[in-house]
């Protein structure tokens, strides 16, 4: 081989340099072909698209293309040259092969195209390599980096919180525990509990289900942060929506009501799908065009639309005036289901929904009780096909206020009093909201299963890798 600089594929197509002599690597997607001539399709990951490698028989022996098969990787330098065949624009003539591991037919998963999901799903080692992983991986970097670009020109400040905590934000209870006491000889106190003073950090620890009250200690000191961070749920929900671990954006901004709250989360989502359809367009094309046709008609929507906005009492009146049959019945005070989001928001209005002013039963302690006593200053912000994709709301500011609504749910207050320490000191108004990251791939690339935008699923059951 010569001293040449490797090109991905992604540089190779985009800016071709014909009849020079590139090297490329990767893997094989197919290999095709007659007597004379056999073509190979190579991916490196670097875009969807392959590119075709044409080696000349009379170069290249029977014997030195056999190694080639799917899932091959393999070294080639040869001519850009201008392709003649349909679906590429160049192809390389191969000067030079060097292979590097074979794949072999009768073993190889994906040996086949047209893989089922589910297929892949117990595939989830290999299934990055598959057409429809590439696309959602790629989509799902691209957001990722959208995050902080967004935050970032707006003069936020990524603010990382603790993934260990002894604290629980959401009060669900679903917390995983972390411990490093025997768990088959555990010290007890004299009453017969747990003594955790005896666990690693001398209290009860557990993975964190939200970042937002750290965030709020950011926020107070800083303005305007965000977090972007694993976060950890024990719920024993097995729905396409729902994982044990995802990760979580959660800005948190000083001096903002929830109006202010409103406005920041409608403009976020539409920029980070805006980035998405600039930035990936090849790959949401082609997850368009294989599973679902109204794909990128639905974006392009949801960004030229405003969001509607409405409080939960409307929404419940339009769910008891709809005359529809709902498997759980409706009346103020409910927690939505999918099927009563889904149904403001893909039939009633056709359109996002952020749902403000919940009752405070059903929200968490900290947020900000409206005058009349009875709802909270929440906001969720309800997509089509995703049902909850943002969850946030304005905080109660007032220690008083704060103080009695931590006593009406008896939240253990020894491990509060850093948080009421922002109430106390300088306490200012404040909101935030919370994106669950895989919802939004989820909603990008049109996935219908949450376990398929995520490389390595986490839930109930399944801990593989
Ligand atoms: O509505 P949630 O529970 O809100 C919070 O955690 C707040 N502390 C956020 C805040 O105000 N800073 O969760 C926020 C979002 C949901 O709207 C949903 O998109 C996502 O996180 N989410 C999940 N995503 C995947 N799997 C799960 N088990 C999820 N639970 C919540
Ligand atoms: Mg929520």
């Amino acid at each position: 081989m010569k001293p040449i600089r490797r090109q991905t594929v992604k540089q190779l197509i985009q800016n071709p340099l014909l009849d020079t002599t590139v090297d490329v690597k990767g893997w094989v997607r197919t290999r095709r072909g007659n007597k004379n001539v056999q073509f190979v399709a190579l991916n490196d990951g670097s875009t969807i698209k392959n590119i075709q490698i044409v080696f000349d028989l009379s170069r290249f022996s029977d014997e030195q293309l056999k190694p080639i098969t799917t899932g091959a990787s393999i070294h080639v330098q040869g001519t850009l040259v201008a392709s003649q065949g349909k679906g590429q624009s160049v192809e390389i003539q191969a000067d030079e092969l060097e292979i590097y591991g074979t794949a072999s037919p009768d073993e190889y998963p994906l040996q086949k195209k047209g893989h089922t999901l589910e297929f892949l799903r117990e595939k989830a080692h290999l299934r990055p390599r598959t057409n429809t992983f590439g696309a959602v991986l790629r989509i799902r970097h691209a957001l990722a980096f959208a995050v902080h670009k967004f935050f970032n020109d707006k003069g936020f400040y990524y603010f990382h919180t603790p993934l260990i905590t002894a604290s629980d934000c959401e009060g669900a209870g679903a917390m995983f525990q972390v411990t490093t006491l025997p768990l088959s000889d555990l010290p007890r106190t004299e009453e017969g509990a747990v003594d955790y003073s005896r666990d690693f950090f001398g209290k009860q620890a557990s993975l964190t289900v939200s970042g937002q009250l750290e965030g709020e200690l950011g926020a107070t000191a800083l303005g305007c942060i965000y977090t972007f961070g694993p976060t950890f749920r024990a719920e024993n929900s097995n729905t396409p929506r729902h994982l044990s671990e995802f990760w979580m954006i959660e800005p948190e901004m000083a001096f903002y009501e929830i109006a202010d709250n409103m406005d920041l989360a409608e403009e976020f989502i539409k920029f980070c799908i805006s980035y998405a359809l600039e930035h990936c367009a090849d790959d949401i094309q082609f997850l368009n065009d294989m599973f679902d046709k109204e794909l990128i008609d639905r974006l392009h929507f949801v960004v030229k639309n405003d969001f509607v906005r409405l409080p939960y009492t409307e929404g419940i009146d339009i769910l008891l005036k709809s005359g529809q049959k709902f498997e759980f019945p409706v009346s103020w005070g409910i927690d939505l289901a999918s099927e009563h989001e889904r149904y403001l928001v893909e039939k009633h209005f056709k359109k996002p929904v952020i749902l403000t002013d919940y009752p405070k039963e059903i929200k968490a302690f900290y947020m900000k009780l409206n005058d009349d006593g009875k709802t909270v200053r929440a906001m969720d912000v309800l997509f089509p096909k995703i049902g909850e994709i943002i969850g946030g709301s304005q905080r109660e500011e007032d220690y008083d206020k704060l103080m009695s609504r931590i006593e009406e749910l008896n939240i253990p207050m020894k491990d509060m009093w850093w948080y009421l320490d922002t109430r106390r000191f300088g306490t200012v108004p404040h909101s935030g909201f919370g994106l669950g990251f895989e919802r939004l791939v989820l909603f990008v690339t049109g996935m219908q299963n949450i376990r398929d935008v995520i490389p390595f699923p986490r839930f109930p059951g399944n801990c593989e890798f």
